[in-house]
């Protein structure tokens, strides 16, 4: 096992991500305050904390990111994506800990027709994109000892407490109780099963391959398409309405086209991700069953 795992400090631990990976790192080493007790806004108690579990890796999955609040108040959005992230960061340089933090397929504008590689140039359309990406560059600062993780169109088990739904979750709902279902099927994204990207966290940590990685679902898919495929592994006769995305945006600007290309951790060594089929498969399986 490596060193860094020996005391892991772990933030955002009841969000979405932040379960799977309490889950998928070894539980007699992570610690994981809730947010009344670790306000990573407030710099005295990072530091505090840090100082009182010296922990060998933080682990942030900690965000504000309702794309249309951050429009609305991107100082709220810059105070937990940006600056709250670079204070993480100084402080695991000055007490020797690892930092690892997740970041989004936002920091990319959507204009490219090839899915985006770790050092393709950034240009994020909404504030919530350059809160994160900012977030990242101010990470690079403190030195090397990081792993910064974009990820995208996260789900999984746990309802995310800024959004309150997950987006299969509701659709399926929807599907179930006989509703009409409109879905937007001109944003096309990788899906990521939240464990999958916690598995594939874990491994970084333990090869201590530093960087920048690309952390999704292999494959890329509309809304509409990622939809059909739910309700077909649920065994729904359901079509949904297509729909432009237009419809929905009210404030924050969204890249139509935002996969990963899994570059990074194939060349970290770790194996490749499962393909978000599979992701789904595995979601829908555990959600029907309860398990
Ligand atoms: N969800 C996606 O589709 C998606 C896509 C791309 C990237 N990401 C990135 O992946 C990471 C995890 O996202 P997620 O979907 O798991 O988020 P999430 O479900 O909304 O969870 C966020 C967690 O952060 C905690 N938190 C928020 N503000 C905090 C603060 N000031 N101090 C301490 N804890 C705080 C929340 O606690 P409370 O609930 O108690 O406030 C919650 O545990 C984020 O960096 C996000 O930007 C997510």
């Amino acid at each position: 096992m490596s060193g860094l795992l020996e005391r892991v400090l772990l933030i955002g631990g009841s969000g979405q991500l932040g379960r799977e990976v309490v889950a998928a790192f070894p539980s007699e080493s992570v610690t994981a305050p809730s947010h009344a007790d670790l306000d990573i806004e407030r710099p005295d108690a990072i530091l505090f904390t840090l100082t009182r579990l010296r922990p060998t890796l933080v682990v942030n999955c900690a965000a504000y990111h309702h794309l249309d609040r951050c429009e609305a108040y991107p100082e709220r959005a810059f105070a937990v994506n940006t600056l709250a992230v670079d204070r993480l960061a100084a402080a695991c340089a000055l007490l020797g800990a690892a930092f690892a933090t997740f970041s989004t397929d936002y920091v990319f504008d959507g204009t490219s027709s090839t899915p985006y590689r770790e050092d393709d140039r950034p240009n994020p359309l909404n504030a919530h994109g350059v809160s994160k990406l900012a977030g990242e560059q101010l990470v690079r600062r403190h030195g090397n000892r990081h792993f910064i993780v974009r990820t995208s169109g996260v789900f999984g088990h746990t309802v995310s407490s800024v959004k309150g739904y997950t987006f299969v979750d509701r659709v399926l709902r929807q599907a179930e109780a006989g509703e009409p279902v409109r879905v937007v099927d001109d944003v096309t994204f990788s899906p990521s099963y939240a464990p999958h990207v916690a598995t594939a966290l874990r491994d970084l940590v333990e090869r201590e391959a530093y960087g920048t990685y690309h952390v999704s679902n292999a494959g890329e898919v509309t809304w509409f398409a990622f939809a059909c495929e739910a309700f077909a592994l649920r065994g729904l006769d359901v079509r949904p309405t297509p729909v432009a995305s237009a419809i929905f945006n009210r404030g924050a600007r969204r890249p139509r086209y935002s996969p990963l290309a899994l570059e990074g951790i194939a060349r970290a060594g770790l194996p490749p991700m499962p393909p978000w089929r599979e992701g789904l498969a595995e979601y829908i399986r555990t959600r029907s069953t309860g398990e």
